[in-house]
This record gives C-alpha cells, structure tokens and sequence, in this order.
C-alpha cells in the first residue's frame, strides 16, 4: 500500500470486530505515528493505549459521569457559519442515514452518539494527552500525529476512529492513566478490526469541491 492508497482506504470506523491488535503492533504504530513533524520539534503528545481490565474499569467510570465539555477546547465554534455549518449537518445525516435513523429519532441518535463512550466497541483506546499550557500551533502538532498513526494503522490492516469526544472525560481519564500534572486530553482514537457487516461502517464521508477551497497561481 502506498501513502495515497492509506489516504483513500482511511475513514472512521464505528463498529470492530473483537480482535485485540497485538501490543508490539499498537506500539509499533505509536512509534511510526511520533515521525509525525513537530514545531520545534517539540513533539508536545502523550499517548496511552489501553486494553483489556484496564479499558473496562475506565469505561465503567466514564459511563457513571456526567461528561462536560470544557468550554476552553469546545469541538466547534459555537453558531456554526457557512459552509462549515452544511458540511456539519451533512456529515450527521450521512452517518444516520447509513443506519437508517431518521432525523426524528432523538433517542436513536443519542444512543449511537452514546457509543462514542464505548470507543465505539473497539478493543484498543487511545488516548492522547499535550499540556494545558500548549497554544492552538501545538494543537495542529497532534493533528499530525494522528493522521501519521491512522494511515499506518490503515496500512497494517487497522480501523480507526478519532474522538475529539474523550475530552468530555478529563477527569475520569486521569483516575485511570497516569499523566503529570497539567496535562488534558486532546482526544481519543478506537482501534482494531473493523466489522465489515456493520451498516455504520459503510458510511464514506463527501469532500468539498477543490475549487471551495484550493487555488493554483502562476503555473
Ligand atoms: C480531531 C477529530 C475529532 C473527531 N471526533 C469524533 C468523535 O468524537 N466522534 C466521532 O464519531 N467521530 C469523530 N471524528 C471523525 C470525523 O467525524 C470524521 O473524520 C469526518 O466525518 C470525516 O470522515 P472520515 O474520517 O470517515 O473520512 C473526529 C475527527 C477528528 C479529526
């Protein structure tokens, strides 16, 4: 597989088999992930995967929270503007649609919202931590990093889902992985096998147009 063959092949997958990635595997990916270019290289992520024990007992706590958004590092910009606000109620109601829940089911879209609190049942969190104090260009350092272990995961065979979800749980994270002080979670990837006969998973993700958002001059 090529770099571009891992590019079209990634998506977000939201349904895995029960297979367990082995650990030198999931290391072995962080590692090739941490080639990722930094600022200064700076490197500013901490990554934890967990598995097994240690994942029950942290998603049995995450489901007796509340989960809050911290409203320093809320997932969107509140009062959406366009185009973002199309593209993001476009995305919605592609993945509803590929499980057949309609935009009246509230109780339907929790319950697959709730999931997320699940790592969407894969066998491997991750989780990913950089320091409160880190500014908006360390962000885009982790971003680098994540899309550097999801297309090795993808050329390994692998499924991912990237969860900007997991910051909600902070504190219950903390109880579970130990972080030095003053460090936050940035957010969460589900790893493992994707389940192929799930109908989630069938949901491909549209593109905006180059021309919304590219330009070429002087060639
Ligand atoms: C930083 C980040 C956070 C995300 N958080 C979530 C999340 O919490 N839950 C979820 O289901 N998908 C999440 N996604 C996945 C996006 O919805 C997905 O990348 C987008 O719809 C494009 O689809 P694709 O990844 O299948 O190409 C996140 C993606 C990124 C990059």
């Amino acid at each position: 597989m090529d770099v571009n063959q891992a590019l079209r092949e990634r998506r977000s997958v939201r349904a895995f088999t029960e297979q367990v990635p082995q650990v030198e595997l999931v290391q072995r990916l962080m590692q090739d992930a941490a080639q990722a270019a930094s600022g200064g290289n700076m490197q500013p992520w901490r990554v934890a995967a967990i598995t097994g024990a240690p994942l029950a007992a942290m998603l049995a706590d995450v489901a007796q929270a509340p989960g809050e958004e911290n409203p320093q590092y809320l997932s969107y910009p509140p009062n959406l503007w366009e185009p973002y606000r199309t593209r993001r109620f476009a995305n919605g109601e592609e993945l509803y649609q590929s499980i057949n829940i309609p935009r009246e089911d509230k109780a339907g879209r929790l319950q697959q919202l709730a999931k997320n609190a699940r790592f969407f049942g894969a066998p491997v969190g991750l989780i990913m931590f950089t320091e409160q104090r880190m500014g908006p260009v360390q962000w885009m350092d982790l971003g680098i990093y994540l899309q550097s272990f999801m297309l090795r995961a993808t050329e390994e065979g692998l499924a991912t889902c990237p969860q900007g979800f997991w910051r909600r749980y902070d504190s219950v994270i903390k109880q579970h992985i130990e972080v030095p002080e003053g460090y936050l979670v940035a957010f969460g990837i589900a790893l493992g096998y994707e389940d192929k006969t799930a109908p989630i998973n069938t949901m491909r993700a549209t593109r905006a147009e180059f021309s919304e958002w590219g330009q070429l001059k002087g060639f």
